[in-house]
């Protein structure tokens, strides 16, 4: 990446090598004749907007000293990396310089090699800690109820892959059953990467009918079907500069993989009824809450595109699996509900807790959330007993359109809602037999077990009642 660099030498024939030599890697550079004029281009700079990535300054000057100097330089540009050269002799300015707040320093003479690998040294650094601040600062901010919640070792893991994976450009995928946080994470990851100001373009590979799944994501050509009047850019062109999220990627069909695996692979592809390859310039996130490699080894999902999404990879724990996390998400989802209805709940106490912690959760986070939620609308007293949760947790059965505050649930969710417990009640009355349930509901048996999967079904929900 082309950086600005201040040089501040006075020999005016050296200035302009060393100048010639850093421009050769790409980087622009102002010169300056000695540190007065250094500091206040500094300062100018700064004004402008337009800081510098490192400063390369000389120490023995006409007046000011570059060591003097080092304090004015960062007040005057905070942040900016500050490289010294020092007489190969005077090894106390050099050590002076860097008590000072230089980063590095190196001695004359040098080869122009040497002090080009020290800039490029110093400059990754600088990268990496800018990407490393605005990671921190992503995660500390996380948009109001798009908090990665948990302190449990497994939810600290997640944490950690995010801070891991955010900064680089590779794809990543992510797993887990439904409601665990798989997109809260990927908000995570495009947020705390250099793309966070770019867009971030989300596709639900399963809600969109499959014969147009295609055109959605590559785009057509005006006339390229029935219907396609004009030209239509693709999610992968719309995410340009940004992150692009693949949901439910385990819902792919076949047919589309080639086509995909060479997006992700070359990011390039052609529009539907196009010839020539367009270039994308997208961060590709997938997600998912079937278990792929099952549908590998079923032959549904081809293996080389499972390879290629699977380089950097997380599984998201269930709730279930991490409930030592669940007072701090019953605190953090009653907050949430005080701050939307003006309502003054405290977190539940240990009863409630209780009675929570003994659920196992199978729509995890987005279940738990709905539950508290309710237990905060039921409770009269203010503050949530175990029956209030008892409560919320027996109307979860029932369908619902609208929450008790008159908040609409989202299609999706209650779509989800309704199917799951269509089939628990049909799974049930068939005494647990699958195939038989599966008749019930006018369905095949290999679909009922897709969506028990989905839906992350647990055989003991399932005691015939
Ligand atoms: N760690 C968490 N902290 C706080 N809220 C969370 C956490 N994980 C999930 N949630 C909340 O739970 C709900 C479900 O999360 P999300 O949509 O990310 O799940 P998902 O894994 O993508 O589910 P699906 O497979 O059904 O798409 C969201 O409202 C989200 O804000
Ligand atoms: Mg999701």
């Amino acid at each position: 990446m082309p950086s600005r660099i201040l040089l501040i030498e006075d020999d005016e024939a050296f200035r302009r090598m060393l100048g010639e030599a850093l421009a050769d890697l790409g980087h622009e550079v102002v010169p300056a004749g000695s540190a007065e004029d250094g500091v206040a281009q500094a300062r100018f700079q700064a004004l402008e907007g337009n800081g510098f990535d490192l400063i390369l300054s000389d120490v023995r000057l006409p007046g000011m000293t570059g060591v003097e100097a080092i304090p004015l330089l960062r007040e005057a540009s905070p942040g900016t990396e500050i490289i010294v050269m020092t007489a190969y002799t005077d090894h106390e300015t050099a050590l002076d310089a860097i008590r000072q707040g230089a980063s590095d320093f190196f001695t004359k003479p040098f080869r122009l090699s040497e002090m080009q690998i020290v800039v490029g040294r110093t400059l990754e650094k600088r990268t990496l800690k800018r990407e490393l601040g605005a990671l921190r600062e992503a995660l500390r901010q996380g948009r109001p109820g798009r908090v990665a919640v948990g302190e449990s070792p497994a939810m600290r893991a997640v944490l950690a892959f995010v801070e891991r994976v955010a900064p680089l450009d590779t794809s990543v995928l992510i797993l887990g059953e439904s409601g665990t946080g798989k997109e809260v994470v990927a908000d995570l990851i495009h947020e705390a990467s250099p793309r966070a100001a770019g867009p971030f373009v989300k596709v639900n590979c399963a809600s969109i009918p499959e014969n147009l799944l295609e055109s959605e994501l590559f785009g057509h050509e005006k006339g390229a079907f029935t219907g396609a009047f004009v030209a239509k850019a693709g999610k992968f062109e719309l995410a340009k500069g940004g992150s692009l999220l693949l949901d439910e990627i385990g819902d792919m069909p076949l047919h589309l993989q080639p086509k995909l695996l060479r997006a992700v692979e070359q990011k390039q592809s052609e529009r539907v009824g196009g010839a020539k390859p367009l270039r994308f310039d997208v961060r590709i996130i997938a997600a998912t809450n079937v278990d792929l490699a099952r549908r590998v080894a079923d032959k549904a999902f081809r293996e080389d595109l499972y390879y290629r999404l699977n380089v950097a990879a997380i599984h998201l724990p269930a709730l279930r699996e991490r409930k030592e996390d669940i007072p701090l998400l019953a605190a953090h989802f009653v907050r949430q509900f005080n701050e939307r209805t003006g309502a003054d709940i405290p977190p539940p106490g240990q009863a409630a807790l209780d009675r929570l912690m003994a659920h196992n959760w199978p729509g995890n986070v987005r279940q738990f959330a709905n539950v508290v939620e309710r237990a905060a609308i039921f409770s009269r007293s203010g503050v949530i007993t175990a029956a209030d949760v008892e409560m919320a947790l027996a109307e979860g059965a029932q369908v619902l359109v609208a929450d008790a505050t008159g908040q609409p649930l989202s299609l999706r969710d209650t779509l989800n809602e309704v199917e799951r417990s269509l089939i628990l009640a049909a799974l049930r009355q068939a005494g647990g037999v699958q195939t038989r349930a599966a008749k019930a509901l006018g369905i095949t048996p290999t679909n009922l077990w897709n969506k028990i999967q989905k839906h992350a079904i647990d055989p003991a929900e399932i005691i015939p009642t």
